[in-house]
């Protein structure tokens, strides 16, 4: 026997401009459940979470809650009615603490900033979260803004709660820790709703599964009785390709070298006396869970921040993807501006400091084809591209032409299987071009597919190193949890 739903989506449809976002979809979030949507990139799993928030109003059908039709009048209105997000993009603003963004969507209902601090700690410990309130949320890492989202959410009352990509900058700990949150929230009653790429972590915390392609529902059932395959399948029409192991190759002479650097950077942990070298045509691998430095590592290696300590040997050819790729893109204008922006002092598409549009143009096209970069339409507005899609085309830019360096920070967050590994053959082919590759990621499977050495950041230092082939998951998950290594300890 089925509980019913306490929100549902009914044959809705949303278009925009020439895309069919959504087609017919019907989806039903029930209490007690953990409800995957998955879908490739641009499948519409966005859209269908902010239907259901409020952010977007469907073209066709309607939302059904607690049995009754309603419209969603905004977000404010959605909150009222329990439904509570977890955006992709993340809602917060940057320069308010997590009580004054909590305090901003009520301000009716606290008379008192210590009532909202009450109301966020007492969320955040019954779902067992640690969170710093009184950090401006720009100064949180990634995973601290997505778990404050959740801690405001759950002080707002929330029945529904919508997780938009949730675990893309979370190590395998605070993953593990996420879903143990999120099984027990639903045993208390809570439709939850999980976007995620990664089918492993799908199979830890779901219980039921909707697949998206092209706006339509393509599949839907029991996590337990649907294999990966299907999954695939009905996400992408095929099976994606698998990737090629990297032969091992000699390597060139140190290009990026860090050493006994300290800075403070955007994150809480500044870098601590950290020294790393990555050799042309090698790709070193930095783990760890978001906010132990690896963003202010990625900032210093790129040239993009001065260390307060320690030297740095870097090079003006560093294609740098950071963190948060909005900061790489010029979101308003047309996304051929974003395409050539690292090409803007070259002949071909300046001429006396003015942009040549049409050789943008064919430049952006060609890179969107490399990377289906979809729609395939380089005068659309870069911040119109679904974040998948911009971080096609942010990859695309950056690696195009074999830079001296690389320092990738996230190079596949948020992007689907295929695209995924679209990415990855790139990173692979920079190398072999002689590229000295600095990858960063929390996504260990990846760093592991693709490093020849890996280190361990935790609280701003490396916490273990070692060569890909020595590689130990139990060893790195430990690392990555700031835990000791076991053995020998390094000392
Ligand atoms: N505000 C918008 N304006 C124009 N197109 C949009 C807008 N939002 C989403 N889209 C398009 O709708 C499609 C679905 O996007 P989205 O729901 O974000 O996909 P997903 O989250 O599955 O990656 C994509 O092709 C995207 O480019
Ligand atoms: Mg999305």
């Amino acid at each position: 026997m089925t509980t019913s739903p306490i929100v549902s989506l009914r044959a809705v449809s949303k278009r925009f401009a020439t895309v069919q976002a959504l087609d017919g979809v019907d989806l039903a979030l029930r209490p007690g459940e953990v409800h995957v949507l998955l879908g490739e990139n641009g499948a519409g799993k966005s859209t269908a979470t902010k239907v259901l928030a409020g952010l977007e109003a469907p073209d066709d059908g309607g939302i059904v809650l607690d049995g009754d039709p309603v419209v969603m009048r905004g977000r404010a209105d959605s909150i009222r009615r329990g439904v509570g997000l977890v955006s992709q993009s993340g809602s917060l603003i940057g320069g308010l603490t997590l009580v004054e963004n909590l305090l901003l969507t009520h301000t009716s209902w606290f008379a008192r900033r210590s009532t909202a601090v009450d109301m966020l700690h007492r969320a955040a410990d019954a779902a067992g979260i640690t969170l710093d309130l009184d950090t401006p949320a720009h100064a949180l890492g990634v995973a601290q803004r997505q778990l404050g989202e959740l801690a405001i959410a759950l002080a707002q009352g929330a029945r529904v709660l919508l997780l938009d990509e949730p675990t893309s900058a979370l190590g395998p700990h605070e993953i593990g820790g996420l879903f143990a949150r999120l099984r027990q929230l639903a045993e208390s009653g809570v439709a939850i709703l999980f976007i995620t790429h990664r089918l492993s972590e799908m199979r830890q915390v779901a219980d039921v599964a909707t697949v998206l392609s092209h706006g339509k529902v393509s599949l839907h059932g029991s996590v337990s009785e649907t294999d990966d395959d299907t999954l695939l399948r009905a996400m992408t029409g095929e099976l994606p390709p698998r990737a090629v192991e990297r032969p091992h190759r000699t390597v060139g002479p140190v290009l990026l070298r860090l050493a006994e650097v300290t800075a403070a950077g955007p994150e809480r942990v500044p870098l601590r006396s950290v020294s790393i070298e990555v050799r042309g045509g090698e790709i070193l691998g930095v783990l760890g869970v978001a906010g132990n430095g690896q963003r202010t590592l990625a900032e210093v290696a790129a040239g993009v921040l001065t260390p307060s300590l320690g030297s740095v040997q870097t090079s003006r050819d560093v294609a740098y993807v950071p963190e948060t790729r909005s900061d790489g893109l010029l979101p308003d204008m047309p996304a051929k501006r974003s395409a050539v922006l690292r090409r803007l002092t070259e002949p071909a598409f300046a001429r006396l400091g003015v942009l040549d549009d049409r050789a943008a143009g064919r430049f952006a096209a060609e890179l969107f084809d490399r990377y289906d970069v979809r729609p395939r339409d380089p005068e659309v507005p870069a911040a119109l591209l679904s974040g998948g899609n911009q971080q096609k085309l942010l990859v695309g830019r950056e690696l195009d032409g074999a830079p001296r360096i690389a320092v990738l920070h996230g190079p596949t967050q948020g992007l689907d299987v295929r695209a995924t590994e679209a990415v990855r053959t790139e990173i692979r082919h920079a190398a072999e071009e002689g590229t000295a590759v600095l990858l960063v990621s929390s996504d260990i499977d990846e760093v592991r597919g693709l490093a020849d050495r890996l280190v361990v950041l935790f609280d701003g230092r490396v916490a273990d190193q070692f060569d890909a082939a020595d590689f130990d998951a139990t060893r790195v998950g430990r690392a990555m949890a700031g835990l000791p290594t076991t053995a020998a300890d390094h000392q």
